[in-house]
C-alpha cells in the first residue's frame, strides 16, 4: 500500500500560490492531529453525497462504484491504523480525498462536485455529535438505573435531611437518590431535545451560497438519517448553536455530577461514615497506609470546571464572526471532543460506581437524631392541636432547649415533661417525634415518605421502560 508521504506535495488548493506556504503556517493551520476522529462521519457523509451525485445524475454509476469501493478500503486502512494521517494534507477532508483519488483516480477528484469543505465539516460536525449524543443518552440512563436500584434498596432508609449544611429534617435515603434521578432525567431531556437541532443537513450549502448543480438535499439527509435540511446556505456552513447547546447541556450535567461528588465525598469521610465506595473505586495514599481516598468523585468535580470552559470558549468563538464560514471555525473541535470525552467516560464509571456504594444506616439513623430533626414535626403537631405556628414554634425551641441540657432526643422526654411544653400533648406525639412517624408523615406527592419513594422510583422506570429505545 503506498501512501502520500512527500513532504513536498502540493497543496490541492495551491493553483493560485506562487510561492509555498510557511512550514510553520503549515503547522499552525492544520487540524489533522484532531479532526482525524472525524474520519467515520466524513465518509459516512461522503457515500451518501456520491450516491445522490449518481442518482441526479452528476457523476457516473462507475464513479460512484469507485468511490465507494475506494472509501471502502480507506475506512479498513483508518481502523487498521494503517493509513498515514499527513499533516501536509491540513485537516481530515484533504487526507481522505488526496487517499481516495490515489485509490480510485479520477472518481475520487469528482467526489467533491457541488460541496465544499465548509459544508462537509459542518455535516461531520453533526454526524459526529449526534452519536455521541447517542452515546451520553445510554450511559446517563444507565447511570440513573443504577441510582434507581439504589433508592429502591434503601426507599425507608433514614439519614439527616440538610440545609445550610445543618441537620433540618430526617428524609429516606432513597429521597436524597431520587433528587439526583430527577436532575439526570432532565439532561437527558435536554440531550433528546438537543438532538433534533443536531440532526439537520448542512450539506449541500457548499462553500455559503448554495450550488448552480441540480442536488437533491432532502436525499442525502434520508440516506443519513437527517430529520431535515438547514435552511439557509450561509447558515448551514456557519451555525454552529447545536455545538454550544450540546457544551451547555454537557456543563449542566456536570454540574450534577459535581453535586453528587461533593455529596458522595462528604460522606465517606469518616466524620460522616454514612457510605463506604468499594475498594475498586478508591484509591490510597502512598505515605499515609489508613486512607482510603475518593479521587474519582474528585476527580469529576474537577473535570466539571474544565468542560464549563469549554462552553464559555465555544460562545467566545462564534460571538464575533461575520457569516460565513471563518477559519476560527475549526477551533470548534477540541472544546467539542473533550467535552465528549469528559461525559462519557465521567458517566461511564460513575454507572458503575454507584452499583458498589454500601450505605452504613446505623450511621445515617444516629445523624438524624442527632440534630432534634422532628422539632418541625412536634411544631405541626402543636398546629394541629390548635397552638398558632409561631407560638408552636416557640414551645418548641424551648422544649429542644431542654432535651439538649438532658442531653437527649425530643422523643426521649418522658410525657409529662413534654406537657410542660403545652398541655395539649398526648402520647400520641410519640408516633410523630419518631424518625419513621415523622418520615412517614410526609405522604404527599414528591415527599419523603417511603411510599412517596416507591411511587417516585416506579413512575420513573416506567418512563425509562417507553424510552427503550435509547439501550
Ligand atoms: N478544517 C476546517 C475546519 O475544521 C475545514 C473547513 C475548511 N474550510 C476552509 N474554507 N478553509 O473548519
Amino acid at each position: 500500500m503506498t501512501h502520500n508521504t512527500n513532504p513536498s506535495a502540493a497543496k490541492i488548493w495551491s493553483g493560485r500560490f506562487s510561492a509555498p506556504v510557511a512550514e510553520s503556517v503549515k503547522s499552525y493551520t492544520a487540524s489533522v492531529g484532531f479532526d482525524h476522529r472525524l474520519a467515520p462521519f466524513d465518509i459516512q457523509a461522503s457515500l451518501a453525497h456520491a450516491q445522490m451525485l449518481q442518482e441526479s445524475g452528476l457523476i457516473s454509476q462507475d464513479d460512484c462504484n469507485n468511490i465507494h469501493q475506494g472509501l471502502e478500503v480507506l475506512s479498513q486502512e483508518i481502523e487498521t491504523g494503517k493509513f498515514r494521517w499527513n499533516l501536509e494534507d491540513e485537516d481530515v477532508h484533504l487526507n481522505i480525498e488526496r487517499r481516495l483519488t490515489q485509490l480510485v483516480g479520477d472518481a475520487g477528484k469528482r467526489l467533491h462536485t457541488a460541496r465544499s469543505r465548509n459544508d462537509q465539516v459542518a455535516t461531520d460536525i453533526r454526524l459526529y455529535l449526534r452519536h455521541a449524543t447517542d452515546q451520553i443518552l445510554t450511559l446517563l440512563q444507565r447511570t440513573r438505573l443504577a441510582l434507581l436500584d439504589l433508592a429502591q434498596t434503601h426507599a425507608a432508609t433514614i439519614m439527616p435531611g440538610f440545609t445550610h449544611l445543618q441537620v433540618a429534617q430526617p428524609v429516606t435515603f432513597g429521597h436524597h437518590l431520587m433528587a439526583y434521578v430527577e436532575m439526570f432525567g432532565r439532561d437527558a431531556q435536554r440531550l433528546s431535545e438537543g438532538r433534533r437541532r443536531i440532526n439537520q443537513l448542512p450539506l449541500g450549502a457548499a462553500a455559503l451560497a448554495g450550488t448552480s448543480y441540480p442536488i437533491r438535499r432532502e436525499r442525502v439527509a434520508e440516506l443519513l438519517g437527517f430529520e431535515g435540511v438547514c435552511q439557509n446556505s450561509l447558515d448551514a456552513v456557519s451555525d454552529r448553536d447545536f455545538a454550544i447547546e450540546f457544551c451547555a447541556t454537557a456543563a449542566l450535567l456536570m454540574t450534577h455530577i459535581s453535586r453528587m461528588s461533593e455529596e458522595l465525598i462528604l460522606w465517606m469521610s469518616p466524620r460522616y461514615n454514612f457510605i463506604r465506595i468499594g475498594d475498586a473505586f478508591c484509591t490510597g495514599s502512598s505515605i499515609m497506609p489508613q486512607k482510603r481516598n475518593p479521587d474519582v468523585p474528585e476527580l469529576a468535580r474537577g473535570k466539571t470546571g474544565r468542560v464549563f470552559g469549554h462552553l464559555m470558549g465555544l460562545l467566545t468563538l462564534m460571538k464575533a464572526q461575520p457569516l460565513a464560514y471563518n477559519k476560527d471555525n475549526q477551533e470548534d473541535k477540541e472544546p467539542l471532543f473533550d467535552t465528549v470525552d469528559t461525559l462519557l467516560t465521567t458517566l461511564e464509571i460513575f454507572s458503575e460506581m454507584l452499583r458498589d456504594v454500601q450505605v452504613n444506616a446505623d450511621t445515617m439513623r444516629r445523624a438524624a437524631l442527632e440534630g432534634f430533626s422532628t422539632a418541625t414535626d412536634l411544631a405541626d403537631y402543636l398546629v394541629k392541636r390548635g397552638h398558632p405556628f409561631r407560638d408552636a414554634h416557640e414551645m418548641v425551641a424551648r422544649a429542644v432547649r431542654h432535651a439538649e441540657s438532658l442531653s437527649c432526643d425530643l422523643s426521649e422526654l418522658p410525657l409529662e415533661q413534654l406537657r410542660t411544653f403545652s398541655d395539649r400533648i398526648d402520647a400520641d406525639v410519640y408516633a410523630v417525634l419518631t424518625l419513621e412517624g415523622s418520615v412517614g408523615s410526609r405522604n404527599s406527592l414528591g415527599g419523603t415518605a417511603p411510599e412517596q419513594v416507591a411511587a417516585a422510583i416506579a413512575r420513573v422506570r416506567a418512563s425509562l421502560l417507553e424510552q427503550g429505545h435509547w439501550f
